[in-house]
């Protein structure tokens, strides 16, 4: 099974109209012959729609949002619907990540109703899932992961996993400077990958598996060279121009990609 490379960058509650828009003119330069990964950027929601000027003759980067509500419209002050997204050409929603689970006391239900709206709009989800520092200590993160994953399993089938995106993020290493190790990661992938498979085989064969925590341009290729990685959701390093182009450029020429 060949699974493409994706690469997304959170930019977070980061940057202002000057800054998001010289950061995107300067990646959208710089991907303009990407063709064998897939790459993605998330601004924070204000600026999507600047963003998107911007890319709207370019098919090498694609746009994310950082959140969405579970309503579609109505008297909800102050949230963004899917379709809303949708409008502004967005193609991947993060969900759960693991700062909106901790100051916005999110919960594997009401994210499963995330990942429910998006799927009935045709947006992709971005599943992000990953354990704390204590569960890591005590040896729990493949059991929190897979909890995290079958919330949504027992909602919504495993057909919902069909075109969907998980990302492991070790809530440990994200911005800490610290990554976790590719040997770990790929142990929790493979454990992901496998759970996925005993419901059906082939959604396991084919959903992307990103990590994302404390990823640079140094430390990327150990990621991608674990079979079951299949991407990075980088944070700090994509406010970066030149740290998240040398991460996609990794991403571009690695031998994964040609491997079938
Ligand atoms: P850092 O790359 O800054 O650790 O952030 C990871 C992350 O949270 C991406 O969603």
């Amino acid at each position: 099974m060949r699974r493409r490379l994706l690469v997304i960058g959170n930019w977070k509650l980061n940057g202002n109209k000057n800054t998001i828009t010289n950061l995107t003119i300067t990646l959208v330069n710089t991907f303009c012959n990407i063709s064998k990964c897939s790459v993605a950027i998330a601004p924070p929601v204000m600026y999507l729609d600047i963003v998107k000027r911007y890319l709207l003759n370019n098919t090498h980067i694609q746009l994310c949002a950082q959140n969405v509500d579970i309503h579609l419209s109505g008297a909800f002050t102050g949230e963004i619907s899917a379709e809303m997204l949708q409008d502004c050409n967005v193609r991947y929603v993060l969900i759960g990540h693991s700062e909106r689970r901790i100051h916005h006391k999110e919960n594997d239900a009401y994210i499963a109703k995330k990942f429910f709206i998006l799927k009935k709009v045709g947006l992709i989800p971005i599943l992000c899932i990953g354990e704390n520092k204590r569960e890591y200590d005590s040896g729990c993160t493949q059991s929190i992961c897979i909890n995290q994953i079958k919330t949504v399993i027992k909602l919504l089938g495993i057909e919902a996993l069909k075109n969907s995106v998980i990302a492991y993020e070790p809530i440990w290493s994200i911005g800490s400077g610290v990554s976790a190790s590719p040997e770990s990661v790929q142990m929790v992938h493979k454990s992901i990958r496998d759970y996925i498979a005993s419901y059906d085989v082939s959604v396991a064969d084919e959903i992307i598996i990103q990590y994302g925590g404390s990823v640079t341009p140094e430390n990327v290729t150990q990621f991608f060279d674990q079979k079951d990685i299949d991407g990075v959701l980088v944070g700090a390093a994509s406010l970066n121009a030149n740290s998240f182009a040398m991460i996609v450029q990794t991403a571009e020429k690695h031998k994964k990609l040609y491997l079938s």
